[in-house]
């Protein structure tokens, strides 16, 4: 059966104030596709829902609304404007992608009730690519998926019904265009989306997409000329290889509209890749990027790339390291049309990390930036966690790698090495829960994700706020509290978890709940080296030399203690509890105090919610309790198993003598 599902952020409710009725009288386009069908047909849908205004279609010179393709404006394929005047809105763009944004855009304002006199916006998207990876499987469920199972896969068939339509509205309301279906692990059945067998489905798929202005990606297995072809190798340089990939990539372009390319994760945690061949990433994704080049295809090729079987007193080899060792020496060795996809941060999604250091080491390669809206590692949306505020950081991080633009952003938009193959992808969230993501607010990451990606401008208060207007309307008071607690949200999550930067404190496997030592005797690289001394991994010269990964500027401020940004002390540095931060605290009272104050934020943060109950529909008002007093109760926790741990071993007791078990 399936199962019901809401209209999240496009759920349209009655305005209250019907000052913009005038405007949406009827509607007129000069763009001929499909996309501005999809253009029209929103901006109906919504004047009809908003406003209770019945949008016919006009000519040029009588519509209110006029969709307009305008060549050569200097907007691109992508990009709109919008301008008001004496009653009528044009929405103008080189592209009918350009357009729809733009419709979306005055939706949004729409649902905002923000006038729309005089308006005169333009935007011109910050990415290029703008993307999202579903870790989902063939089998229905979703590795990392807190929301429920797959809505692309149920019993290894490929699942198009009208979920995949509300799905392609939501991404591209937000100006996601490319779009990754199936995990980057790729196994079993998995093997053969790209076989005709699910040529039907993904066909319908990818036809929905298109009219949203999305790309269908898929994963890819880098053993299937061996697993399906019946090769003997999956070497890239066999031109039995090179061919069979060529003839996939000529059949999968010849039938599936718009389809984008192949996503990648080779070498990596057991996944196939060309080093059993002896031979390079840059030969591996070379060989790819050549079968589907005539298509304007591009090939994404992870650099989540390491050793996960590291001997613990090995204290040279630093996961950590592995990116850019991995990477740096194939630095302009890649096709123009391979991006190399890299995590923000060099370890996997920890609440805080530093930036990866092939940011701003990568100079003649293009890359994007991978981040992780399913909550992995910070809360797995059972606890809020709104995480636009770290990518905003990740983004503003300036990489020293040239004087001017050599911020994240500036990197990844194509600005500071002239790249246009460039973007960033997040890992996505959703599943087939009612509300998408499980936790009601955990839809304000995909949606600012999205918007972010968009528009690298947007603070994330403006994105909270557009976020909460479009959700749960405009009431002030919804507005303030709801914003409150998004704001509160990560700074919170950090401080009741592991403390400045250290990472990994969480059950193996699941990674949920906390675990001081889980990782610590595992094999995978993951360490805090605490002892009763001091906690923390060097990673300055002197010990793993990680912090030279980054140019002079940075690795000198990561690799001396006293130079190091205190919130990422325990990724950089070992240090005595009793060492004395720039707060005047000691380390271990610095531990005490913030799992003391995160948990009672998260208390906090329940009441906020709990005092919001009648303003919001009943149903989201208690799934969201719910998932909060969990928060609460599970904040305790982490906070007595990370206090009690550090008072065993450090046996300082708190200041204050609160309760330490
Ligand atoms: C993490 C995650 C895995 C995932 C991997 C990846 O390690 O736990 O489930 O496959 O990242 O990004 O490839």
């Amino acid at each position: 059966m399936e199962k019901k599902y809401e209209k999240a952020w496009l759920s349209y409710r009655r305005s209250r104030n019907a000052q913009n009725t005038g405007h949406f009288g009827s509607v007129f386009t000069n763009g001929t596709g499909v996309v501005a069908e999809t253009a029209v047909s929103e901006l109906q849908g919504a004047a009809k829902e908003l406003l209770g205004c019945h949008m016919e279609r006009g000519s040029w010179e009588e519509a209110s609304v006029r969709l307009i393709l305008e060549p050569n404006c200097g907007l691109g394929e992508e990009g709109y404007e919008i301008r008001e005047s004496a009653g009528r809105l044009t929405v103008a763009s080189e592209g009918e992608r350009g357009l729809l944004y733009g419709v979306f855009a005055c939706i949004r304002l729409l649902q905002g009730e923000k006038p729309l006199e005089g308006l005169s916006v333009r935007k011109i998207p910050s990415a290029p690519l703008r993307m999202l990876n579903h870790w989902d499987n063939m089998d229905g469920s979703i590795e990392r998926g807190y929301s429920g199972d797959s809505f692309f896969f149920r019993e290894d068939k490929v699942l198009v019904d009208d979920r995949t339509r509300a799905y392609a509205r939501l991404a591209s309301s937000v100006g996601i265009n490319a779009v990754v279906i199936n995990n980057v692990n790729v196994k079993g059945s998995a093997t053969r989306l790209i076989e005709d067998d699910y040529s039907r489905e993904l066909e319908a798929m990818s036809e929905i997409f298109a009219g949203y202005g999305i790309a269908l990606y898929l994963s890819i297995n880098f053993a299937a000329p061996m697993e399906l072809g019946g090769h003997e190798s999956a070497d890239p340089c066999d031109p039995q290889v090179q061919q069979w990939w060529k003839e996939k990539a000529a059949d999968l372009y010849g039938r599936l509209p718009g389809f984008g390319g192949f996503l990648v994760k080779a070498d990596s945690e057991g996944r196939p890749g060309p080093f059993t061949y002896g031979r390079t990433h840059a030969e591996g994704a070379n060989m790819l990027a050549d079968a589907v080049a005539s298509y304007g295809g591009r090939i994404i090729w992870r650099c989540f790339v390491y050793n996960c079987q590291q001997d613990w007193r090995d204290k040279k080899t630093d996961r950590a390291k592995s990116g850019y060792d991995n990477f740096m020496p194939l630095d302009g060795k890649f096709r123009d049309n391979v991006i190399l996809q890299i995590k923000n941060g060099p370890m996997d999604f920890q609440v805080r990390e530093p930036v990866s250091p092939l940011f701003g080491g990568l100079e003649h390669t293009n890359s994007m930036l991978e981040v992780q809206i399913a909550q992995e590692y910070t809360g797995q949306q059972r606890h809020v966690c709104y995480l636009l505020p770290m990518f905003k950081q990740v983004l503003e991080f300036k990489t020293c790698c040239r004087e001017d633009h050599d911020r994240v952003r500036d990197i990844v938009t194509g600005r500071t090495f002239g790249q246009t193959n460039c973007g960033i992808v997040a890992v996505a969230n959703t599943g087939d829960d009612e509300n998408w993501t499980g936790h009601d607010l955990a839809a304000a990451n995909l949606f600012g994700f999205g918007r972010l990606s968009f528009d690298m401008d947007l603070s994330v208060e403006e994105i909270a706020e557009e976020w909460i207007a479009c959700t749960f309307g405009n009431d002030p008071e919804i507005m303030e509290k709801i914003s409150k607690i998004l704001m509160m949200s990560w700074p919170t999550y950090e401080k009741y978890t592991s403390p400045l930067g250290i990472g990994w404190m969480v059950n193996p496997g699941y990674h949920y709940g906390p675990n001081v030592d889980g990782y610590e005797y595992d094999r995978w690289g993951t360490y805090h080296r605490a002892d009763h001394k001091g906690i923390g991994v060097d990673r300055s010269p002197t010990g793993t030399g990680y912090s030279e990964q980054y140019r002079r500027q940075n690795a000198d401020m990561y690799g001396k203690r006293e130079n190091c940004p205190e919130e990422l002390l325990l990724f950089f540095h070992h240090i005595p509890y009793d060492y004395r931060l720039s707060i005047g605290k000691t380390l271990i009272q610095h531990i005490y105090d913030t799992h003391f104050e995160g948990a009672s934020e998260a208390k906090e943060m329940l009441d906020i919610w709990n005092s919001l109950e009648s303003k919001v529909p009943e149903t989201v008002f208690e799934r969201v309790q719910k998932r909060m007093e969990h928060q609460a109760s599970h904040a305790e926790e982490w906070r007595d198993q990370i206090n009690t741990y550090f008072y065993r071993k450090s046996m300082i007791p708190d200041e204050q003598g609160r309760k330490i078990y």
